[in-house]
């Protein structure tokens, strides 16, 4: 794709929602704020929808018989209404509230995971994994005695799907692997996996901490069996996430967390689980942050998911231009028809947290360190890379400034 494609997001319009993008640092400098694969920031549509509910509509759910609590009630289901919708699940049923991806994620490995898997049994990963959907599956395998396995990335970052047949055995139970890597951007054909994966009774996790935010959803066409992403990464509260199962995998899984809310009855001697989801929701859940991700997910929805991606491959094809005229930066990641927006390089001789301390000098977040892919790294053969990763209020001229804040970066280190 190229810079020519016709935006159709009013850029300047959408930034004055965010107040955070339009107040300026304490040195008096605007805040280019690059660094959304970590956490994007908050419209004040979200912060109202908080403050709304604080203010007028906050008791605990589904457990007090009140008026209050039937009100909080309702806003907390109208969210779990809202996400089934944003990513076409067939029932609010399957859409289970966690604290984020990683929580998610450790759900289906112990669920799932301690009542599927036996020794010898196989777990599929990827080499371009966060840590969050590599150790609570190390985690599951300790427990279980089941191998992990790993698909490796070609040079260009892009999976090695002429290995897959291989790897995918009799004893492959599960492959997890994140819909787009958080390091190199690259989207994964999670279909192609699914089917591949299906052939032989393999189920499939999507990390989707990557996706959910930027590319169009659709869980029941995608072909996983778990998709799991954090609201805090999508305009909402922090504290809040979603796993999305399979009706009927969920319904077969024993429950993760033991307390309230999560059962039927308890009696001296056991427990019932309840029905889902509250199964899989012990103790009182993050039921603002759960109300904020609703209102996330219209602000989304108003703006297009398809209008944001578009966007955010036009503005890491204008990196990739930007950043390949600085010389000494290699960019990683495949090519642009295979990433997502977001842009990781090195700078030669410069640590690449001495680039992100460098570009703080002009109002630029960006993260560097190995970015919780330790194994991604290791297979690069570099200790830590620097990470440019946009979102739908990203403009050009911020991108812009990003190279010429490199430039300076680069002249300001030899100097040093
Ligand atoms: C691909 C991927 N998976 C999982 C996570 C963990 O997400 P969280 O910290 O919101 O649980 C991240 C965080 O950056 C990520 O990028």
């Amino acid at each position: 794709m190229s810079t020519q494609l016709r935006d159709t997001i009013d850029v300047e319009q959408v930034r004055k929602d965010f107040p955070i993008l339009t107040s300026l640092r304490p040195d008096g400098k605007s805040l280019v704020y690059l660094d959304n694969a970590a956490t994007t920031q908050r419209p004040r549509q979200v912060i109202d929808a908080l403050v709304d509910v604080y203010s007028t509509r906050y008791a605990n759910v589904h457990r007090g018989i009140h008026w209050l609590s039937d009100q909080t009630t309702d806003l907390f289901e109208e969210a779990r209404e809202k996400v089934r919708g944003f990513i076409h699940a067939a029932t609010p049923e399957e859409v289970i509230f966690t604290h984020g991806t990683t929580e998610s994620i450790n759900l289906v490995a112990r669920s799932w995971g301690d009542a599927n898997l036996k020794a010898g049994d196989e777990i599929l990963l990827t080499e371009l994994e966060h840590h969050s959907n590599i150790v609570p599956w190390q985690q599951a395998a300790a427990r279980t005695g089941a191998v992990i396995r790993w698909l490796p990335i070609a040079d260009d970052g892009r999976l090695r799907l002429e290995m897959l047949d291989e790897l995918l055995t009799a004893r492959t139970k599960m492959v997890a692997v994140a819909g787009v890597s958080n390091v190199l951007g690259t989207v994964n054909p999670i279909g192609e996996i699914a089917k591949r994966a299906h052939a032989i009774g393999a189920k499939v996790l999507m990390d989707a901490a990557q996706w959910a935010p930027h590319l169009p959803i659709d869980v029941q066409a995608l072909g996983a069996d778990f998709v799991a992403f954090s609201g805090h990464r999508m305009l909402g509260p922090t504290g809040v996430g979603v796993l999305w199962g399979r009706r009927e995998l969920l319904e077969a899984m024993p429950a993760f967390l033991g307390g309230g809310s999560m059962i039927r009855r308890v009696r001296k001697d056991g427990f019932e689980p309840a029905e889902l989801p509250a199964k899989f929701e012990a103790g009182t859940p993050p039921i603002v942050p759960a109300i904020g991700l609703g209102a996330a997910i219209d602000y989304l929805n108003a703006i297009g998911l398809d209008n944001i991606a578009r966007h955010e491959h036009m503005l890491a094809a204008r990196a990739h231009e930007v950043l390949s005229t600085v010389g000494g930066v290699q960019l990683l990641g495949p090519s642009l028809e295979h990433k997502s927006g977001i842009v990781s390089f090195t700078v030669e001789g410069i640590h690449a947290h001495d680039v992100a301390q460098l570009l703080d000098r002009h109002g630029i977040a960006i993260r560097a360190g190995h970015h919780c892919a330790m194994p991604l790294h290791q297979r690069l053969g570099i200790p830590a890379t620097s990470r440019a990763s946009f979102y739908f209020y990203n403009t050009p001229a911020e991108v812009d400034l990003l190279g010429v804040a490199l430039q300076d970066a680069k002249r300001v280190f030899r100097r040093g």
